[in-house]
């Protein structure tokens, strides 16, 4: 994996309490950062919220207090439920802050100098839910909720200028908008003339955003605000040296509902300003229930602290990362939660722990026995191990998350197996090397498994290696040092029963 690794979430609107699909894309996100890291990597990790505009000032007046004394409310939920979730990010950015207030108004300034500003009239529709103006037929298309017919003077960005240079970069970028169907979705959107992008809103209307630094009657339009955060982070304009250090970022993750506001709006504005684009844009899919998106507004998510309470963090993680082909949607039900748990973490992970512990204390008085000379049976276990970890970064790098987690379940499956074909427990009576051959391999196998799922579980994982004796070994296989006294341990993942 290449040595630096900047991955961003969207920053969330603090218009309402965080819920299970902002979870997932910041569980992913610190998933991807976890296996860079254990790479080698250098890690930024950076995520944040969306404080401006038109949604959390509503929010803050039906709650009756100010925007800002909202925002702060609202920033602890998120805050709290990052902390739950296990989520490790190295920056957490929020729009009220000074320092991100600063950098708009030097980009707003820049891109205003270099002629790409104007003000004009606007008249037309206007998306509170979206907090995007929309086109006649996306108005008639009915698929947009709290329209409203706006007619204003505005200030407008040259969008409109980049649109070939946007197709090109596209063109010649193949992975520059990810996946594929995604980057064909906005190819179709750029063969219709791009408009350009009102940037303002006037004060009259509404005032919870940044001020123009060339017209103050005017606060800056949110998306152009929130985009902006991806640079302010690392340092634009403020610490070059940081800046040069990661900027491009790897990976901006986003939900596919805004797709087009990063792969346009951003690209278009960083053209704008003569800035290198991010080196990908991926989209993942939605979590739905039913067949409907899970969202604030249509009152049917789920609350991730709940489960979370209920089963723990790990296997809320797991089933998350496990279930969602990336790209496409996927559904939330509980039964399937318990499929995934049962199967996956109680039978399988959870159960391998269980009996090479029982077994290492029954025939070894808890003392991890040595490999020896292994014999074929052995030699299949071993090979897996051996290359699985290439095989998941190697997965991990394509984004394929859930094929790296399905091929350690493999490993794990079939070591299970192996113990059984096996049977230590019979060989122990006759021949004690020939049985600690096996529990070793096993073993090894088990160790080699945490350290490949640390990024997604990173609690249990790192409670598996402490019961070994292992922190700090790696992802080759044989790393395990036989002599080590497993600790006493309960059921990792204790089955779930339910009615
Ligand atoms: O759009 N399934 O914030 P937002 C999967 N502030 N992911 C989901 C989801 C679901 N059902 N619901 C939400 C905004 N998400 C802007 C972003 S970025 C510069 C500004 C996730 O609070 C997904 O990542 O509406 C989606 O893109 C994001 O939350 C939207 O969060
Ligand atoms: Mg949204």
């Amino acid at each position: 994996m290449s040595n630096k690794f900047y991955i961003t979430t969207p920053i969330y609107y603090v218009n309402d309490k965080p819920h299970i699909g902002h979870a997932y894309t910041t569980i992913l996100a610190d998933v991807l950062s976890r296996f860079h890291r254990n790479s080698g990597s250098e890690v930024f990790f950076l995520t944040g919220l969306d404080e401006h505009g038109q949604k959390v000032q509503q929010a803050a007046e039906s709650r009756n207090v100010s925007p800002q004394e909202h925002c702060d409310e609202f920033a602890l939920r998120f805050l709290q439920l990052w902390e739950k979730l296990e989520i490790k990010y190295d920056d957490f950015i929020r729009t009220t802050q000074d320092r991100h207030i600063k950098v708009v108004q030097a980009v707003l300034q820049k891109v205003y100098d270099d002629g790409d500003i104007y003000q004009s009239e606007y008249e037309g529709w206007y998306s509170v839910a979206e907090e995007r103006f929309i086109t006649e037929t996306e108005m008639k298309s009915g698929e947009f909720r709290d329209v409203k017919s706006i007619k204003e003077k505005n200030w407008f960005f040259k969008m409109s200028k980049y649109q070939k240079p946007l197709i090109e970069h596209i063109e010649a970028n193949p992975d520059y908008i990810q996946p594929k169907h995604r980057r064909n979705e906005i190819m179709g959107f750029l063969k219709q003339p791009l408009g350009d992008l009102c940037i303002s809103r006037p004060k009259s209307r509404m005032n919870w955003g940044i001020d123009l630094p060339f017209d103050k009657a005017y606060v800056t339009y949110v998306w152009w605000d929130a985009l902006i955060n991806y640079i302010t982070a690392p340092g634009y304009n403020v610490d070059e040296e940081n800046f040069s250090k990661w900027w491009p970022a790897e990976y901006h993750l986003i939900g596919k509902d805004i797709l087009t506001t990063h792969a346009v709006y951003w690209s278009t504005m960083l053209l704008s300003m003569g800035m290198p684009l991010p080196k990908a844009i991926f989209a993942h899919g939605w979590w739905l229930t039913g067949d409907t998106k899970m969202s604030k507004s249509l009152g049917n998510i789920v609350n991730p602290l709940d489960l979370v309470g209920e089963y723990g963090v790990d296997s809320v993680r797991y089933y998350l990362m496990r279930e969602m082909v990336l790209g496409q949607d996927a559904n939330y039900n509980f039964e399937s939660f318990v499929k995934r748990y049962n199967s996956d973490l109680a039978n399988d992970f959870g159960n391998l722990l269980n009996r090479v512990s029982g077994l290492i204390n029954k025939y070894f008085d808890g003392y991890i026995p040595a490999a020896h000379e292994v014999t074929d049976a052995e030699k299949v276990v071993q090979d897996i191990g051996t290359g699985l970890a290439d095989k998941v970064n190697g997965l991990i790098e394509r984004m394929r998350v859930h094929e790296a987690i399905e091929e350690v379940m493999i490993l794990i499956r079939q070591v299970n197996k192996y113990l059984e074909q096996q049977a230590p427990w019979k060989v122990a009576k006759t021949d004690l090397p020939a049985a600690g051959r096996i529990l070793y391999t096993a073993t090894e196998a088990l160790r080699l498994s945490a350290v490949l799922l640390s990024p997604v579980m990173p609690g249990k994982t790192n409670k598996v290696l402490d019961i070994l004796g292992a922190h700090g070994t790696g992802e080759k296989w044989g790393e395990l040092a036989p002599e080590n006294k497993l600790k006493a341990h309960e059921a990792l993942f204790p089955r779930l029963e339910t009615e």
